[in-house]
């Protein structure tokens, strides 16, 4: 198949915030019969650099999608939490807050209602929560709706909504993920959904949650970030994921370091060759080199932002992917795909984004050529008889915020 015959590629685009607030506090009027108290959103996001070093200690690149996940909801003076969501239908949950801890409850219900287990309220709510992130892509629906819910109620407690407040709200929000959800994630998403800010990323050190906000005008370079979804299913509770985080705890232990973030650059070879002699001794070898060097390349990759210098951090992602496929083994034949295809019709450079296994892929492509290059990748995957993709356009936006 030509790419010019081939069907315009299905771009999503991120409703009005206006209009997608108004739908969400009509649904909460159609289920509850009364208005709700306000309307909250939380975005999605896409990482620019800085992949699974966020549970090392690393440095991590993330941006907020215009996509947001919105919730209308009114707080109740018992302890009881009603929710309803867009996303699936029939599947309402009602309990209470008594009710809620690790493992409990199951499913999306795991997102909303871990959300006051871990800020400890003492109150429930009713809600109802409408996502435009797309599920399942690795771009966060999971804290968007998880954001959404904790700055409703920081909110409605008049907690402090500041940067050090938002940062409060997103380890409640990473406490609900691992507890409740049972998905031992890093804290990269949840910090970019609440404390990405219009027109920007952020540079998050996990050392200590500490957030810079750097600049990224990507339109202003004549540049677009292009994101694919691959739609290649992926899981972070399936083992693939808690395996990596593992091999980078174990192979800290043998080095005796609190996290590979510990490690200097300078030192790597010193420290692959000590890890020589361990069972499984090449694997983490790779883990690690994978860790110290991407987070190198974040460091370079915000000092190339800072200096206003968006095109040069091309080769950096592309070497982050190539780290990601090789070395740290959680890339998968779609995203190399969509990779691939994506640098050879033109994109400055392209990487995996997220977890991996899966989910999407990011590239960095001329403003004018996003049609050409999202065709191109299409092409290649109907030729490969594979889930056409989809994909959006990640304007840097702006974090969790109240709507209504
Ligand atoms: C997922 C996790 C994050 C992070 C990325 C990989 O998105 O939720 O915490 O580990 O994978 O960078």
């Amino acid at each position: 198949m030509s790419t010019t015959g081939s069907p315009a590629a299905a771009f999503l685009q991120a409703p009005a915030r206006a209009a997608a607030a108004e739908a969400v506090a009509d649904a909460y009027l159609a289920t509850y019969g009364e208005t709700p108290e306000g309307v909250w959103s939380a975005p999605g996001r896409v990482n620019l650099v800085g992949e699974h070093v966020d549970y090392t200690g690393g440095l991590c690149l993330p941006l907020a999608l215009p996509h947001r996940t919105f919730v209308a909801l009114s707080p109740r003076h018992d302890d009881v939490v009603r929710v309803r969501s867009a996303q699936e239908a029939g599947a309402d949950w009602e309990g209470s807050l008594a009710d809620v801890g690790p493992g409990s409850p199951a499913g999306w219900a795991a997102y909303v209602a871990g959300v006051p287990w871990a800020m400890g309220s003492a109150h429930g709510f009713d809600a109802v929560v409408d996502g435009h992130v797309p599920l399942g892509a690795g771009l966060s629906s999971s804290a968007a709706l998880e954001c959404a819910v904790a700055i409703a109620l920081a909110d409605l407690a008049e907690l402090p909504t500041d940067d050090a407040g938002r940062a409060e709200l997103a380890g409640a929000c990473v406490q609900a993920e691992n507890v409740v959800a049972g998905a031992n994630t890093g804290g990269m998403d949840q910090a970019a959904s609440l404390r990405c800010r219009e027109g920007g990323a952020i540079l998050l050190d996990t050392r200590d949650d500490a957030v810079v906000h750097l600049p990224l005008d990507l339109a202003g370079a004549g540049l677009a970030l292009l994101v694919v979804d691959t739609r290649a299913v992926h899981s972070h509770s399936g083992g693939e994921y808690g395996a990596r985080r593992a091999d980078v705890e174990r192979a800290a232990r043998v080095l005796g370091v609190p996290d590979l973030r510990a490690l200097d650059p300078a030192d790597l070879d010193e420290a692959l060759q000590r890890l020589a002699g361990e069972s499984g001794g090449e694997v983490l070898q790779r883990r690690v080199r994978h860790a110290v060097t991407e987070i190198e390349r974040v460091a370079r990759t915000a000092d190339l932002l800072r200096a206003g210098r968006v095109r040069e951090v091309a080769p950096l992602l592309d070497a982050s992917h190539e780290s990601l496929r090789h070395d740290y083994e959680v890339s998968c034949r779609e995203l190399d795909l969509a990779v691939d295809t994506a640098r050879a019709a033109g994109a400055l450079a392209a990487r995996m984004t997220g977890g991996g296994f899966g989910g999407s892929a990011v590239a960095l492509v001329e403003r004018a050529a996003v049609g050409e290059v999202a065709a191109a990748v299409g092409a290649a995957f109907a030729r490969e008889r594979l889930r056409a993709p989809r994909f959006l356009a990640a304007q840097p936006s702006a974090g969790a915020g109240r709507d209504a």
